[in-house]
């Protein structure tokens, strides 16, 4: 299993971050994700948000008719956003949550105490041919409910161990690195497809990015962030140069 690819799937939330603190048009999040294809991205992530606050209604549709890559979709749990996806059928959606309410600790979904809401909801996604993700913390019980729901993937919540890295609390990063180990062990076990995100820099990529289990990796902030210093595409190329020496 070492020898499987690991995917990059490139966030670009926060180019349209930066185009809505201005209105307009300026900068273009599908010119991003076409450059980001070019640098090497297996597939492009956008996050639909309830209060529109960076990806907008209209991008979604772009990036379905642009991309050459597969979309995959984030989105909360609601009926509005269950509806948006089974128009556009995106390659992938994932389940994250928005409200405090939905979210454990860590800041993954809560998907333990609310199985069977989640079961119905992800059921007509899955009808409809799109893979169904669920963001999580790297918890056991978190696991095994999405296992149960019928997730065909799982997201592990790296932010836990990248804040430990940058604020300098070593022991608690390497604890935190052990768990996501595990945890991916553990979800790998169970048939589900391993993937990670959140946080994740140059300085903390490898680690995750040499589990054999992990399969794709999502980042966007740190390499939008970093963009404005090296521009997008070496920015891109980068991160997939570390990806690919943690991986060999
Ligand atoms: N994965 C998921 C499920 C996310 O919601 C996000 C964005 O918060 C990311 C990965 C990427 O995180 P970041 O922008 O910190 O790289």
């Amino acid at each position: 299993m070492s020898g499987q690819a690991l995917r990059l799937g490139v966030n670009i939330d926060h180019v349209a971050t930066v185009r809505n603190a201005r209105g307009g048009a300026y900068p273009d999040p599908l010119r991003a994700a076409r450059i980001a294809e070019a640098a090497g991205a297996d597939g492009i992530t956008a996050h639909l948000r309830e209060d529109r606050r960076h990806i907008s209604d209209a991008d979604i549709e772009g990036l379905m008719e642009v991309l050459t890559v597969p979309l995959n979709f984030e989105m909360a749990a609601t009926d509005e956003m269950q509806a948006i996806a089974l128009r556009h059928k995106p390659h992938a959606v994932c389940i994250v949550p928005e409200k405090r309410e939905e979210r454990t600790t860590e800041g993954g979904l809560e998907v333990a105490r609310e199985e069977n809401k989640l079961a119905h909801f992800i059921a007509p996604l899955r009808d409809a041919g799109c893979r169904v993700s669920i963001f999580i913390a790297a918890d056991k019980r978190q696991i095994e409910a999405a296992h149960r729901i019928g997730a065909e993937v799982i997201e592990l919540h790296t932010g836990a161990y990248c804040d430990a890295h940058a604020e300098g609390h070593f022991d608690a990063r390497d604890a935190e690195l052990a768990r996501l180990t595990e945890m991916a062990t553990f979800g790998h076990s169970l048939g589900l497809e391993v993937h990670a995100g959140h946080g994740l820099t140059y300085d903390t990529v490898q680690p995750v990015a040499a589990l054999p289990e992990v399969r794709e990796l999502n980042i966007g902030h740190f390499l939008i962030g970093e963009s404005i210093f090296l521009g997008l595409d070496p920015a891109i190329r980068e991160m997939r140069r570390l990806m690919d020496e943690a991986r060999a």
